[in-house]
């Protein structure tokens, strides 16, 4: 990717090719990466404020930015999903945390989600606080499986899936990762089913966070990574109403299908979590 970009203590970096190399060029610096990354998340309180960075008056924001995503998407796609016994839609969410997204978007859409997650402690507050006694659930919209392995490890079962979300948690794979992971997740969709990715968007090439081992992709970056998997911008959109010193956030609905029309909304302004631009 020729592209330049820097890391969180202000160095520079040529391209995306000579910051991969000196972060994972060798199978034992590879291992580092991952083991620091969920290495960090480890340290990190299973709480709303927890997962969101010290952010956690944001949740409703995007929680809400989120919503009229997805409602624009099933009013498309899903046309008949309103209808009584026509769906039984199934999602998956992804590096879920302690399963903010599930708990607070996807059970009221879906109704069977699934979580994968690395980080055991965050997957068991996720459990507890999704359990049919914490009448969040229910029969008709529950949290199935908890899966605790990371996305880089993981191959979801071929067909289950109308929604794959994956939000706040792909500055964590390496190129080659991210696009290996969409690749073996393609198999895990529905037929008409589609990937959310949802994330912070550097203004341009890349800014890698020396203390999480994650990288913040532009929007081009990501528009590479997305032709590299062989997936089609289907819609994205903008996350509106966060904080002014964190990354501008944007929303990607992507399919494996070639789309029949492609909106796109203009980016205005400038927000992994979300975060202060360093
Ligand atoms: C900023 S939190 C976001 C959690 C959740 N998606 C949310 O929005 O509330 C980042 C999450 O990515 C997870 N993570 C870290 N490395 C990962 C990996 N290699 N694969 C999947 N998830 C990972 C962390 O454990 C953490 O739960």
């Amino acid at each position: 990717m020729e592209i330049s970009g820097s890391d969180s203590d202000g160095r520079e970096f040529k391209n995306a090719e000579e910051m991969w190399r000196e972060q994972v060029g060798d199978p034992s610096k590879k291992t580092d990466w991952y083991r620091h990354g969920v290495g960090y998340w480890e340290g990190v309180e299973a709480s709303v404020d927890g997962v969101l960075g010290g952010y956690g008056h944001v949740d409703k924001a995007d929680i809400l930015g989120s919503e009229a995503f997805l409602n624009t998407l099933f009013s498309e796609r899903f046309p008949n999903a309103a209808a009584p016994n026509q769906h039984h839609l199934v999602a998956l969410d992804c590096g879920s945390g302690i399963g903010r997204v599930t708990k607070n978007l996807l059970l009221r859409y879906f109704n069977e989600v699934d979580l994968v997650e690395p980080v055991s402690h965050f997957l068991e507050a996720a459990r507890e606080s999704l359990s049919l006694e914490n009448h969040v659930a229910s029969e008709m919209h529950k949290a199935t499986n908890f899966f605790c392995v990371p996305l880089q490890e993981f191959t979801p079962d071929a067909g289950r899936y109308d929604v794959i979300w994956v939000q706040w948690c792909i500055g964590h794979l390496t190129d080659n990762d991210f696009v290996s992971f969409f690749k073996r997740a393609k198999v895990g969709l529905k037929p008409g089913g589609f990937f959310v990715l949802k994330e912070n968007i550097a203004r341009s090439g890349f800014v890698l966070d020396n203390v999480d081992r994650s990288i913040t992709r532009s929007d081009s970056y990501f528009k590479e990574l997305f032709r590299q998997c062989g997936l089609h911008l289907y819609k994205s959109k903008d996350q509106k109403g966060l904080p002014e010193e964190l990354f501008a956030v944007k929303m990607y609905a992507l399919t494996t299908e070639l789309p029949k029309k492609v909106h796109h909304t203009r980016s205005k302004g400038q927000i992994n979590r979300p975060r202060i631009i360093k």
